[in-house]
């Protein structure tokens, strides 16, 4: 099963910028923005980060203000001080190269820990996203990916790619699928997923229109959703001083 999935990565695998480089702080900035952002998406904003923040140092000494500019419209904008943070950090102790270093970075969790681990650091280790849990699911019987020693890295991208264009949610493109042949469940179709609710009008997009106003320069707290603005304080996006918010200092 992963002999096949590599054979058919190695041909039909996405060309992607952030495969091209071994640099682990490259691969960290497109793991944290492709937890939750289309890959078209970070397509059009990871070159442009990573001329304007090249290295874990540069990106520790721009201001969080700046970080959090930069990241709009990518949206969960708390990956942004997480990732901030996290850079802060490595500046100081440098570049963890294990999944249990990576794991102890503030703001890394267990999929963005594993997921560096095994493509920048080469460790025997495949992170657990929605589509490599749903090809296990559906051609494995649930068991985890095994990957062949020193190609965990390659499995991950092949997993990742093999969800997102062939075993996809619904109607799984099963005739191009190197899994059909072995899959329990080739030939299915499935269930839509809980439907995602709607983003206009959600919290999401008030948090994200203000933060949007805040990169334009600060309000008045009285012009602004009190609960609105006190999610983004909480969450580091934002600061109150003087009656004023804006976006953070630092
Ligand atoms: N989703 C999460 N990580 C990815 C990667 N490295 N390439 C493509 N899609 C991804």
């Amino acid at each position: 099963m992963e002999a096949a999935t590599l054979a058919w990565y190695r041909t039909n695998g996405r060309i992607l910028p952030w495969r091209v480089t071994q640099d682990p702080y490259a691969i960290l900035v497109s793991e944290v923005m492709l937890q939750q952002t289309q890959v078209a998406r970070v397509l059009a904003r990871w070159p442009l980060w990573m001329t304007q923040w090249p290295t874990v140092e540069s990106l520790a000494r721009a201001s969080l203000a700046e970080v959090i500019v930069a990241w709009s419209g990518l949206g969960y904008n708390r990956r942004a001080v997480a990732l901030h943070r996290t850079c802060g950090v490595i500046a100081d102790v440098g570049f963890p190269t294990t999944y249990n270093g990576l794991l102890a970075l503030p703001g890394i969790g267990p999929y963005t820990a594993a997921a560096v681990a095994c493509i920048a650091f080469g460790e025997q280790r495949i992170p657990e996203d929605v589509n490599v849990r749903r090809i296990a699911e559906r051609a494995n019987g649930g068991a985890p990916f095994v990957a062949p020693d020193g190609l965990a890295g390659e499995l991950t991208q092949a997993l990742f790619d093999l969800g997102a264009t062939v075993c996809i949610a619904r109607r799984p493109r099963c005739h191009a699928c190197p899994l059909a042949g072995v899959c329990p469940t080739a030939g299915q179709t499935f269930a839509p997923a809980r439907r995602q609710a709607p983003f206009a009008g959600s919290t999401r997009q008030r948090r994200g229109a203000l933060l949007r106003r805040l990169g334009a320069g600060g309000l008045a707290v009285a012009e602004v959703d009190e609960v609105i603005a006190a999610g983004l304080v909480r969450d580091g996006l934002a600061a109150v001083a003087d009656g004023r918010i804006t976006l953070p200092a630092r």
